[in-house]
């Protein structure tokens, strides 16, 4: 079974309460969902694996570590997903980004495909699949599966907020992915909502409605 990793740092509480808050216009919701993916950036990164290189400081030759090993891949989920993708290219800018379209249907709440784009060598990468909700967990399986039928073996999903529906589900459908999350939340309502959760992240990232 995968893990579930609930990054309570207090810098990402804080931020979080800010992003719940509906009085939170876009301008500043984009800019703290950024924050946010940045902070859990540090989290999801920390079991890179390292080498020891040898440089010259201007005092003396030393051994020193550098990151090595697979190449990463972020992979948002349209839209919403695109809110998290530049806080975390800041912290590994060499990652390629690759992106799925889906939307949940508002009277099924399946997920719908309309666009995939992903690097040519994403089964060779360790993948990050972006999403800053995870209520009925439909579109972050569908987007799992996508990308296991493209050769991907390497994925972990993060979240800003879930329900512990949407965890099942995509540990139900995926065993071996872990899940990262700034919040898990209490329940879905009856529309597919998370509760307390944060409204459609979508809508509140890009003004729509
Ligand atoms: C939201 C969210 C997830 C999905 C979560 O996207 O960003 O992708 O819903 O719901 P689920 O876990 O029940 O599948 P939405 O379908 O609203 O599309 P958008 O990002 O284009 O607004
Ligand atoms: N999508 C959202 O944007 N918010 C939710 O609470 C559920 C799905």
């Amino acid at each position: 079974m995968s893990k579930v990793i609930e990054v309570n740092h207090p810098l990402i509480q804080h931020k979080i309460t800010l992003i719940r808050d509906k009085h939170t216009g876009s301008k500043d919701f984009r800019q703290l969902v950024k924050e946010v993916s940045m902070l859990l950036g540090y989290e999801i990164t920390r079991d890179l694996p390292l080498e020891e290189v040898e440089i010259e400081t201007p005092i003396m030759k030393t051994k020193s570590k550098m990151l090595s090993g697979k190449k990463l891949g972020i992979i948002p989920i349209l839209r919403a997903g695109l809110g998290m993708v530049d806080g975390i290219l800041e912290l590994i800018p060499a990652a390629k980004v690759g992106h799925i379209g889906l939307y949940r249907d508002p009277e099924t709440l399946k997920p719908v495909e309309y666009y995939c784009k992903l690097p040519a060598d994403v089964g060779e990468r360790e993948l990050i699949v972006v999403d800053p909700m995870l209520a009925t967990g439909g579109s972050a399986a569908a987007a799992i599966n996508f990308l296991k039928d493209r050769g991907a073996t390497n994925i972990k999903l993060v979240n800003l907020i879930a329900s512990p529906e949407g965890i099942a589900e995509v540990q139900k459908m995926h065993p071996d992915v872990d899940i990262y999350v700034a919040s898990i939340d209490e329940k879905l309502n009856d529309h597919g909502y998370i509760v307390p959760g944060l409204g459609d992240a979508g809508d509140r990232l890009y003004g729509t409605k």
